[in-house]
């Protein structure tokens, strides 16, 4: 063991006659051993399908077979959902229809996935190489390699020659998004055009603000300065689709000094002594604006925090959002309760691509 004049350490690599000990400029430690020989690769074990043609076709019927499960699992899920239509208020026809579209989404998902997993470990070439690191930007002749590599792994894949399973693989691809477009389908409105219900509420003239979810008719002597109210229009919940109906119709009401309120020329008459009502839907993706900051009157979006100026007809001040909140126009009837004065005036909401 040798003593390190410089570091006042002990070196054990100088016991080793086989060991030289290299020191460099700054630090003095590297070690290089001169008698290790590089193993190189252990010797390649073949796969029992590589070796034995019986197996080869047992792998084979396999994954064709699993990816043929995959298509099954679609078609379930597809057969599922006409089978199981989900009835409003029935909870086993809800559950039934959730359990097998799940289980032919899975199905669909496995044989898939077990299929190009069984594939690629079973019948894909199994060469071993390596491949050094070299620049990332390619020459003209490493692109040419490239598509050479590409039609090597054509051939060595076997994609273009196993043609039971390619095709099998391809039916199982396009099968798999079928239960996804059926679904989506049956969320659209079946008879009525989507544009036209996205574009009117059930706000009509001389229809009662009532309290969320009460529906007790609200006047204006309730509305004080700074308070702020949910409100739905008078006999929403009489409806058969109330929550369809109440995630357009839902308004927010408040009240503030009306010398507060900046109030252009077209929408004079549109509030009562300083009462406001404006839609409850965000107009970035729909979430209920549910925050109203009494200090400095503004209403916020807690799912983006797109944040509106009550006292500025509801313009955007912050936040994803890019158009003010619709205004509801509103009155007092002969009882003082408070009325609307029609329907809004342009949708509610997020952006659809029929708004005008
Ligand atoms: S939904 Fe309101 S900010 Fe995004």
């Amino acid at each position: 063991m040798a003593h390190d004049e410089v570091s006042g350490t002990h070196s054990a690599a100088s016991d080793s006659s086989a060991v030289e000990t290299s020191r460099g400029a700054s630090t003095g430690t590297a070690v290089i051993a001169s008698d290790v020989v590089n193993p190189g690769e252990p010797p390649h074990r073949h796969r029992v399908t590589d070796i034995d043609p019986k197996a080869e076709k047992r792998a084979q019927r396999s994954v064709y077979t699993l990816f043929y499960l995959s298509i099954a699992g679609s078609i379930f899920a597809v057969a599922a959902y006409m089978a199981f239509p989900i009835e409003d208020g029935d909870q086993a026809a809800l559950r039934l229809n959730t359990l097998f579209i799940g289980v032919g989404v899975a199905l669909a998902l496995f044989g898939i996935g077990l299929g190009a997993v069984h594939w690629g470990k079973a019948l894909m070439h199994d060469k071993e190489g390596i491949d050094l690191r070299h620049p990332v930007r390619g020459s003209e002749e490493t692109i040419a390699r490239s598509v050479e590599i590409f039609d090597e792994a054509d051939r060595e894949s076997g994609f273009g020659r196993r043609t039971l399973i390619r095709n099998s693989l391809i039916g199982a691809l396009v099968a798999f998004p079928l239960p996804g477009i059926v679904l989506f389908r049956g969320l659209a409105p079946q008879d009525e055009d989507p544009a036209q219900l996205l574009s009117h509420t059930v706000w009509k003239k001389g229809a009662r603000l009532t309290l969320d979810p009460s529906g007790i008719p609200v006047k204006a002597s309730d509305v004080t300065i700074g308070s702020v109210f949910h409100i739905i229009p008078e006999g929403l919940n009489d409806l058969e689709d109330r929550l369809e109906q109440k995630a357009k119709a839902a308004v927010l009401l408040m009240r503030l000094n009306p010398a507060d309120l900046n109030i252009s020329p077209e929408r004079k008459g549109w509030s009562y002594d300083g009462i406001v009502a404006y839609s409850k839907i965000c107009t970035h993706v729909g979430c209920p604006v549910a925050l109203f900051e009494q200090q400095t009157h503004h209403l916020l979006c807690p799912c983006h925090q797109s944040t509106f100026d009550v006292e500025n007809e509801c313009q955007v001040i912050f936040g994803p959002a890019k158009r003010p909140l619709p205004q509801l126009p509103i009155a007092v009837d002969s009882e003082g309760y408070l009325v609307a004065q029609s329907d809004f005036h342009e949708p509610v909401g997020p952006s659809f691509w029929e708004r005008s």
